[in-house]
């Protein structure tokens, strides 16, 4: 086909998908099996060690595909891969175009998309757009080489700061761990953090703007409403920041030559400085979206933006649903609402307070308006916040009380690894790499056998990565292998159950059905066509009853089960009675 026929029916398509009620979900670009895609994440460090280091790699993620591929998922987004400063877990990139050694090579990730392509999964990988390490090339030469240099507005310099930036550098050199508050806070380049300070001198400036540690200093790409008094703040259309979006294009496009099928682009939503709508930095994300469907159709991209509403719109198919990006989520599934203390009984045991009532609001407007042209993504847990199995949430059926909520949302779900069998959020360990005590509990080792290093790593325990926790051997997946009833085959079968039924899937109608000032039992309805089902749950521990209206319920047939309820259909009504600690899906007729 030429490329002006091409061209036309793309053009023909797009204008088609869009006046077609039919053209379902999703940008016209976004390709069909992210429809119907449930996502497994991996943070690499912690999956599977082929070389007996201690330390996860691409090699032994790839000796687990048979395993991932068991679960019914459809891809795989892996936590950064490059070259890294390693005081952010892989988030402080040195070389965006190499593969840290410790992983593996280039060629590695080459053999990982093939192999992974050959077992139907997809491979997406971290687009880290908004900073650096500063241990990069690019921030060194940013920084020593002149206002001329390649690099000098590649990064945000000034020489002179206010008084009450420099209180906020005093008060950091005060804490005892490197602090990440504050993105787009100054830090002095003669003090970076402490014991770690790479360049003694820059002459490009006395100041860096820094975007989480002080070590990522932030990529410059503009500021949104430049204020002329303040030189540093330079437009987006200027030199450097437009610069920065070639290097951004020509990363993304070195790892699509390597056959990627996608991004999970980190803090999407920080690029443009003082862009307070986010209008300026939709417009690049929009800019990014349009450059790849013209040179890599096909590819997903998935943000780190936490507002689904202005992440879809910019370009991106997925917008993640994060506990504090989105805080009606951490009040459902957080009794305190905060990360470190994860509630009793499980998620919506402050509905009292109106927790169900502020979610459900907040998904519904948020679902309006990425549809049609794209997903909420409403993760398991990921490597910033604590596991399904937390804090007094503790036993397999409350686990798999969540993982009925996950996988019966609409929208894409994202499984973080070892969610599927139900591992434990390890509390009390050190901070490795940066992630401070609260992230390391939820980056631990995958646990594969029931052996002292889990099957995870020929190393001895105390060499590995972060320890692992076994629970006398019942938090693996050699165990949950054996056992119908386990957290991991109960999890395979929500996961088949939702590519089976379309209504329970990533597009079907979802409506809540139960009064939302009344916590339980809580019952939603998914709707495809002429099929419906009902998901109901009672995480509390004491049982509870409701009596719906369904005036053409006929019978319902249980697909899932989690504890004990009992469900009778007569007059057009549903009289449901739920134990405490379960989770129905009934299939309605
Ligand atoms: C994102 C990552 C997190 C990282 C931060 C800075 O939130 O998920 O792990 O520390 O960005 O890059």
């Amino acid at each position: 086909m030429t490329r002006l026929k091409a061209n036309i029916l793309k053009i023909l398509f797009i204008v088609l998908s869009s006046l077609s009620p039919l053209s379902g979900f999703a940008h016209p670009s976004t390709p069909d099996w992210v429809k119907s895609a449930v996502f497994y994440d991996i943070y690499p460090s912690s999956f599977m060690d082929s070389d007996g280091n201690g330390i996860g790699d691409i090699k032994g993620i790839i000796s687990r595909l048979d395993y991932v591929k068991s679960l019914g998922v459809d891809a795989i987004w892996m936590n950064p891969i490059f070259v890294s400063g390693w005081f952010d877990g892989g988030y402080d990139i040195i070389d965006f175009y190499k593969v840290d050694p410790r992983f593996g090579s280039n060629e590695d990730v080459r053999t990982l998309v093939d192999e992974a392509h050959k077992r139907g999964l997809k491979v997406c990988l971290d687009l880290v757009a908004g900073h650096s390490s500063n241990k990069c090339d690019w921030f060194i030469k940013s920084a020593t080489e002149g206002r001329d240099g390649r690099y000098a507005d590649y990064y945000i310099w000034t020489d002179s700061i206010s008084s009450k930036d420099l209180k906020d550098i005093e008060k950091r050199h005060n804490e005892k761990e490197p602090i990440s508050s504050k993105t787009g806070a100054w830090v002095g380049v003669k003090d970076q953090f402490i014991g770690d300070a790479c360049i003694p001198d820059a002459d490009r400036g006395s100041y860096y703007l820094k975007n989480y540690y002080v070590c990522q200093p932030a990529l410059n790409y503009g500021y949104a409403n430049p204020d002329p008094t303040k030189p540093w703040q330079q437009p987006v259309s200027a030199p450097g920041p437009q610069a920065m979006r070639r290097e951004l294009k020509n990363i993304m496009s070195f790892w699509y030559d390597k056959g990627v099928d996608g991004f999970r682009v980190d803090m999407a939503q920080s690029l443009v400085k003082n862009d307070k709508d986010k209008k300026e930095t939709m417009k690049l994300w929009k800019e990014m979206r349009d450059w790849q469907d013209t040179n890599y159709p096909g590819k997903v991209l998935i943000a780190e933006w936490g507002s689904p509403d202005k992440a879809v719109p910019a370009g991106f198919d997925i917008d993640f649903y994060l506990p504090w990006l989105r805080k009606v989520y951490a009040d459902l599934i957080w009794e305190t609402g905060k990360s470190k203390q994860v509630g009793p009984g499980a998620y919506f045991e402050k509905s009292g307070k109106g927790s169900i009532k502020r979610f459900v609001e907040q998904f519904y407007s948020d679902l309006e308006a990425t549809s049609p042209y794209g997903y909420v993504a409403v993760p398991s847990s990921n490597h910033d916040y604590p596991r399904v199995n937390a804090g007094t949430r503790n036993t397999p059926e409350e686990v798999k009380v969540f993982m009925t909520f996950i996988l019966t949302l609409p929208g894409i779900p994202f499984i973080h690894y070892g969610d599927e069998i139900g591992m434990r959020n390890v509390d009390n360990l050190p901070s490795v790499e940066g992630s401070r005590a609260e992230r390391s509990g939820t980056r631990t080792p995958m646990q594969w056998k029931n052996e002292p290093s889990a099957g995870f790593s020929s190393a001895s325990p105390e060499k590995l990565y972060l320890p692992v926790f076994l629970d006398g051997g019942k938090l693996t997946v050699e165990e949950q292998e054996k056992d119908s009833g386990s957290v991991l085959n109960f999890t395979r079968n929500l996961i088949r159950l939702r590519h089976e039924h379309p209504a329970l899937g990533n597009e079907g109608d979802w409506k809540v059905v139960t009064s939302l000032d009344k916590p339980y039992p809580m019952v939603y309805t998914r709707t495809s066509g002429n099929r419906t089902y009902a998901v109901a749950f009672n995480p509390s521990a004491a049982a509870c009853d409701t009596e719906l209206d369904m005036p053409d319920a006929k019978s319902l047939v249980p697909l899932s089960a989690v504890g004990k309820a009992k469900a009778k259909v007569k007059n057009g009504k549903i009289r449901l009675k739920m134990d405490g600690i379960s989770a129905y899906i009934y299939k309605i007729n």
